[in-house]
């Protein structure tokens, strides 16, 4: 069979994380071994029933059978709207600041291409979703890593970027809650960025998927485009997937700067066709009701976190209990490597953990935990940790 060669800008790419994670498994699986996933962040909770009966009704609707429209069911962007009205008290325009996505990896994935040039930089604070370096890698642009530290309590440094690099810089990408540290930002933190941003006119890409796994009501995660001023700078992409146990959906949104969102659309009209118009109308109806069921997700996931945080403590594994997102982010034991410690994990007791470098260099040194199984699981999985 003819073997073809591969685009350069894929056969430079790293293996993507979680695939990577996934064969690992299959391997150790394989040997008979009884798995347990820590891996990925998907909730093993179940979409709640009200979404699965408002798809079923929809599905029945044959003018859904059709194409959808590429910027999305206006019902559907009407209700992303009074979301972010509610939830952050940000008014959107859902005919001209909002879209529709296949979930919020596809917009990030195909942002790049609608606004970076190849020779753009883009910073990304890291360690990171492998999706932001890649992405801007397709679109021919250079990623400049902004290390996240316990030092800098995972906050990039705003001030050690060169003026130079303020200068080039055509996007930003940041993400609070965070993947995969957990930590949160202030709200001084956005103000600083959102003022940098608009002096030297760069992007602000934020990703605010995890908003909604947040453990103290006095804590809720904010939205970028609460700061005054962002709207002229930031596009912010949010997800149904982890806020209503939705990962296999594929929905989310991308709202914010009205040249941002239809830029991104753009690139969408060109290479998708929309979402499944039955998915959009149960989405309508998560975002409409569904805030009593991620309240009951959030006190599963936060008694999770703290018989977790408590198992590791007894372990002598530092790892801070977080305020937001079903993450921890725990330092390996001493004198080994992320990846070593993974893969010992992995191999002797069948737990799945991500590595810390797989979310890029500054992450060496660190384990990541999903908080995604069961408590009778998880407390399985940290004992045979413990016992390892
Ligand atoms: C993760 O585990 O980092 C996320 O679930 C990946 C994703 O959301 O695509």
């Amino acid at each position: 069979m003819t073997q073809f060669r591969l685009a350069k800008r894929v056969a430079t790419l790293p293996p993507y994380l979680f695939a990577e994670i996934d064969r690992l498994k299959a391997e150790v699986k394989a040997q008979g071994m009884d798995i347990i996933s820590l891996g990925i962040g998907d909730p093993d909770l179940p979409t709640p029933d009200f979404i699965i009966e408002a798809l079923y009704a929809s599905a029945k609707k044959p003018k859904n059978h059709q194409y959808p429209s590429y910027t999305g069911l206006l019902s559907f962007r009407k209700a992303v709207a009074d979301w972010y009205q509610t939830r952050f008290g940000v008014g959107l325009d859902p005919e001209n600041e909002v879209v529709s996505l296949i979930g919020s990896k596809e917009g990030i994935a195909h942002f790049p291409l609608a606004f970076i040039d190849p020779g753009d930089l883009a910073l990304i604070a890291s360690p990171n979703y492998p999706v932001y370096p890649v992405a801007t890698g397709f679109a021919g642009g250079e990623a400049k890593i902004l290390p996240l530290t316990p030092e800098n309590d995972f906050l990039p440094d705003l001030a050690a970027i060169s003026d130079a690099d303020w200068e080039r810089a055509k996007v930003f990408f940041v993400n609070y809650p965070n993947n995969p540290t957990a930590a949160s930002a202030p709200r001084e933190f956005y103000e600083k960025l959102v003022k940098k941003a608009r002096e030297t006119g760069t992007i602000l890409v934020s990703d605010a998927a995890y908003t909604e796994l947040y453990y103290d009501e006095a804590k809720r995660p904010l939205s970028i485009l609460e700061i005054a001023g962002a709207r002229d700078v930031a596009i912010e992409f949010h997800s149904l997937s982890k806020t209503y146990n939705m990962t296999g959906w594929r929905i989310g949104m991308a709202v914010g700067n009205e040249s941002l969102v239809k830029g991104l659309g753009k690139i969408k009209e060109n290479v998708d066709s929309g979402i499944f118009q039955a998915v959009q109308e149960a989405g309508v109806a998560a975002l409409t009701h569904g805030e009593p069921h991620a309240a009951s997700a959030r006190a599963i996931y936060k008694e999770r976190r703290d018989v977790a945080v408590a198992a590791l403590g007894k372990m002598g594994i530092a790892c801070r209990a977080p305020d937001a997102t079903f993450y921890l982010w725990c330092r390996v034991p001493a004198g080994e490597t992320s990846a070593g410690f993974v893969s010992r994990v992995l191999k002797n007791t069948g737990v799945v953990l991500t590595p810390g470098n797989g979310f890029g260099a500054p992450g060496e040194g660190f384990f990541r935990i999903a908080l995604t199984v069961g408590k009778e699981r998880l407390t399985e999985a940290l004992s045979r940790i413990a016992a390892l």
